[in-house]
């Protein structure tokens, strides 16, 4: 067996296998078949500042290879998971990402200033989800321009905790996503979480109109693995020391080892979850074997492996 012991910045994992922001909640349902200390990490469901209803029905589009959502960030909101889920994950043994989203400057700055109200220790390292539009600036999303990007993880950044590591989740909807990760890093972001979901939109033949209430929504599933490869390749090549997390259509041991070659040090996973929700320890015992028939000792060897002999 590898040695599978990772880490984001300063927070340690066990393990690379972590769930993917909004497809396991805040862990509960997830615990029903697996102790969610079996894994590396929880990332939570992104959360604002107030409760949010999120976008209207319908809301979800199956695609033949993958699915298509509009969920708009619903939520109970940050308090709510201050002092309701993380303690709870905690005494689940739990380690836990706190996604947080805002639709200002001033929101992520705030929510983040809630999240240092937490448990002490119950927060392993807060992921920046700057995929939401930008209500400043005519609804732009932040993570499409390197400022607006640079701007949410720099209020985060500065209203947490020192000690606590700050992932930014970069969306692949852009020309240039090393500009954007530069970005993130310079405005203090000490890793990178790659990636979001692909804007798509389907269109329902039998009634002539978008599928979703919200028209577009985003894909996510097997549709958008190599999207991501190619991502957290890109940025492992240009910023070989920022650890990435890597997500993005795995459904497979063999499918998170892509991505740990390509440089990612752990992985999430999260539509697989939907139809298998043992997927995570599944996929972590699949990356285990793969490893190891490989002749990896451990898992760090094997990150960014698929670089060598490729530098230019
Ligand atoms: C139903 C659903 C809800 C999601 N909610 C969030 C969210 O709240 N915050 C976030 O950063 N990403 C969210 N995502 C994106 C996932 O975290 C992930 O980046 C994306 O789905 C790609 O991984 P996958 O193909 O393994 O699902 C959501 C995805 C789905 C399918």
């Amino acid at each position: 067996m590898a040695d599978l012991q990772t880490s984001l910045a300063s927070a340690w994992l066990p393990n690379p296998l972590a769930t993917a922001s909004g497809c396991a909640a805040m862990g509960r349902e997830l615990a029903r078949f697996f102790p969610l200390s079996d894994l590396g990490a929880v990332v939570t469901k992104s959360v604002m500042l107030a409760p949010r209803s999120g976008r209207p029905t319908p809301r979800m589009a199956e695609t033949p290879s993958g699915m298509l959502n509009s969920i708009g960030l619903q939520g109970s909101g940050v308090d709510a998971l201050v002092e309701h889920d993380l303690p709870w994950l905690q005494a689940a043994g739990a380690r836990t990402i706190v996604s947080i989203a805002g639709g200002s400057i001033e929101e992520y700055a705030l929510v983040a200033e809630r999240v240092n109200l937490a448990p002490p220790g119950s927060v392993a390292a807060v992921e920046v989800n700057i995929s939401c539009p930008n209500v400043e600036d005519r609804g732009l999303v932040f993570a499409c321009d390197p400022m607006a990007a640079a701007s949410a993880v720099h209020a985060a950044r500065r209203a947490l905790d020192p000690s606590v590591p700050v992932l930014a989740k970069l969306s692949p909807d852009v020309t240039d996503i090393v500009a954007i990760a530069r970005a993130c890093v310079g405005a203090g972001a000490d890793g990178l979480t790659m990636i979001n979901t692909v804007l798509g939109m389907v269109i329902d033949t039998d009634t002539l109109r978008p599928a979703l209430a919200g028209i577009t929504g985003g894909l996510s599933g097997p549709a958008i693995r190599p999207v991501a490869v190619r991502c957290v390749w890109q940025v492992h090549a240009a910023l070989p020391d920022v650890p990435i997390l890597g997500v993005g259509g795995v459904r497979t041991g063999l499918d998170a080892l892509q991505l740990v070659l390509a440089g990612a040090s752990a992985v999430s996973v999260g539509t697989v979850v939907f139809n298998d929700p043992t997927a995570p320890v599944r996929v972590l015992r699949e990356l285990d074997e793969a490893l190891d028939a490989r002749g990896f000792d451990s898992l760090a060897q094997a990150v960014g492996y698929a670089h060598r002999g490729l530098e230019v």
